[in-house]
């Protein structure tokens, strides 16, 4: 099943089961060739971050399975609007209660079509949705789009068609696409509700067994948001986790921990936290702590679908990231937690009722607090208000700061080394990411020698544990390409060659043939960091900012990661 992980640079997290179809809707790969035909379906595991505020209601979830069927240009709105007409009320024996289309707006024309289709069916309850409701996409900058009619089933929207007709440019443009295509979503967790009638998803079997453990495990009652939260975010952790994501400061890592970081809290509230005994002693279980005995139950279960019995497998590894950061959480939580309550009292005393944006920015930044943890303490607990546009303000200008310094840090253009949240003089974090960077150069150069050399950097990034290398290729590598490209680089890295850049004017160092970012605007003068003897023999040359290992040998073992292979791939590099 496609990872949570994108293949599109564009987002960081797959939102929707359309996301790692883009390139069928517009005629880039070939669905005959990769599924024997235009149409197909799905399941893809999604995760939403835009919902997150709203978890602890009754159908908000932040990961969450998505249904689909897609075509690419097959069939179109008769067929889309049958197949949902005939699986809902013939096949699940529910009650279409009423259905949505678009209205049209200045730019786009009303869905007249889709009304029609829907009488023709028996429908009579057909409304009409502005943009902001029935039209979809694109998932990222950029991408199809296009107007939608949604079935809703005692109220609750269950499915949504798609109709791609349109190519969404950044900044808004929108153009007709050559051939149209249908992409319809259907949250299964929202589907199992109305199956299976239950007032909540979270009512439903697939939280249950969630549910029962935790009203179980806790030792007072709790209010039903609060578990909710918990039952959410979880499967969310263990299915970022298993996807390769790891807590770090900075993009997926930033949900993940953030995720994390709230529910940690949730469970210390209603006394989830401490060592409870669930195994022998001297068992690895018997050290667990709550998160890591909720994680268990969600893994324990979810491992019983045979598509999901790699979370079994990889138990003991997404057990460990979360009593790793656990840990690290622990040891800022208590005082954090002070700062809190004394924030919280003094708004209560001063009558304001009030946290400021600054005191907001301060638990977040200093105190390592997830913004939601504070705004469930504060708000849903304690009554108060939240100056969080201020806070959204200082958070912003924070996050330029670093990048700023960052950039400085590395003296480059801003290429390569657009890492975020690294700590600028954490010098062994400095070390890791130099010798990743160079890897980088050397993985490049690998893939132009295996592939061919219509591979193009799209997008890299780079981080003190592992680096990315994004770029563009019609299809999926082979284990064997994967490997002869992993065998390209280690040669290259046995043979410890020297690095150097040469500083120079940047059409003279267009003229080197040296490779440069097609995204990056570059001064007039650039350095053009090559791997060799020198910049003729050189088997690597790249536009640059640094730094990079003197020699190649600095780097260590380089290890693709075999999850990853994709035409945007995922690779990691063991650091020995
Ligand atoms: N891509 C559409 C959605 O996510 C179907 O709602």
């Amino acid at each position: 099943m496609p990872s949570l992980i994108p293949d599109d640079p564009s987002v960081l997290l797959t939102t929707a089961g359309m996301q790692q179809f883009k390139p069928y809707f517009l005629g880039k790969a070939d669905p005959i060739k990769d599924f024997g035909s235009k149409n197909t379906a799905s399941i893809q595991k999604s995760f939403r971050t835009s919902d997150i505020d709203l978890v602890g209601d009754e159908s908000h979830l932040t990961f969450f399975e998505m249904l689909g069927n897609f075509s690419f240009g097959g069939y179109f709105k008769k067929e889309a609007i049958e197949y949902g007409y005939e699986f809902i009320v013939k096949e699940l024996g529910l009650e279409i209660h009423y259905v949505t289309v678009f209205g049209g707006d200045r730019e786009v024309g009303a869905d007249e079509e889709s009304v029609k289709i829907w009488q023709s069916l028996g429908v009579k309850d057909i409304r009409k949705g502005s943009r902001e409701d029935n039209f979809w996409g694109p998932t990222g900058s950029e991408g199809p789009c296009g107007p939608t009619t949604e079935i809703y089933v005692r109220g609750v929207e269950v499915w949504n068609l798609v109709f791609n007709e349109y190519y969404c440019h950044p900044g808004g443009k929108l153009e007709k696409l050559r051939t149209p295509g249908v992409d319809t979503g259907m949250g299964l967790e929202r589907l199992v509700m109305v199956v299976q009638n239950m007032p909540t998803i979270f009512e439903t079997d697939l939280f249950k067994p969630i549910f029962n453990f935790l009203d179980q495990r806790l030792s007072k009652p709790r209010p039903e948001w609060s578990k909710r939260i918990i039952a959410d975010h979880i499967r969310g952790i263990v299915f970022l986790i298993v996807d390769g994501v790891r807590p770090s400061n900075k993009d997926q890592g930033y949900i993940l921990r953030r995720l994390m970081r709230r529910a940690m809290p949730h469970l210390l509230e209603f006394q989830l936290w401490d060592p409870v005994v669930v195994g022998e002693k001297n068992d690895h279980a018997f050290k667990m702590r709550g998160l890591e005995l909720v994680a268990d139950c969600v893994i324990r279960e979810y491992s019983k679908i045979k598509d999901y019995k790699y979370l079994s497998d990889r138990r003991e590894e997404i057990l460990k990231v979360i009593r790793e950061e656990n840990d690290s959480f622990d040891r800022v939580y208590e005082n954090g937690s002070k700062v809190l309550e004394k924030i919280i009292n003094k708004a209560v005393s001063d009558g304001t009722f009030v946290i400021s944006g600054k005191d907001i920015f301060d638990l977040v930044t200093s105190h390592g607090f997830s913004i939601e943890w504070i705004k469930d303490k504060a708000r849903k607990i304690h009554g108060l208000k939240l100056e969080l546009d201020v806070f959204d303000e200082e958070f912003k200008k924070h996050q330029e700061v670093s990048r700023a310094g960052l950039e400085k840090k590395f003296g480059g253009h801003g290429l390569i080394l657009n890492t975020g949240e690294l700590k600028a003089g954490d010098e062994a974090e400095l070390k890791k990411v130099t010798r990743l960077h160079t890897a980088t150069h050397l993985l490049q150069w690998a893939l132009r020698e295996v592939l061919g050399k219509e591979v193009k950097q799209a997008g890299s990034d780079i981080t003190p544990e592992r680096t990315r290398f994004d770029f563009t290729f019609p299809r999926k590598l082979t284990p064997e390409e994967t490997k002869k490209v992993e065998e390209l680089v280690n040669q290259k890295i046995m043979e410890n060659l020297p690095v150097s850049f040469k500083e120079m004017p940047r059409l003279e160092a267009e003229k080197t043939g040296a490779l440069y970012f097609f995204k990056e605007k570059y001064p007039d003068k650039v350095k053009v960091y090559y791997i060799g003897k020198s910049l003729e023999s050189a088997v690597s040359k790249e536009f640059c900012g640094g730094p990079h290992v003197d020699h190649t040998s600095k780097i260590g073992e380089f290890k693709i990661d075999p999850r990853a292979p994709r035409p945007l791939c995922f690779f990691s590099l063991r650091l020995l």
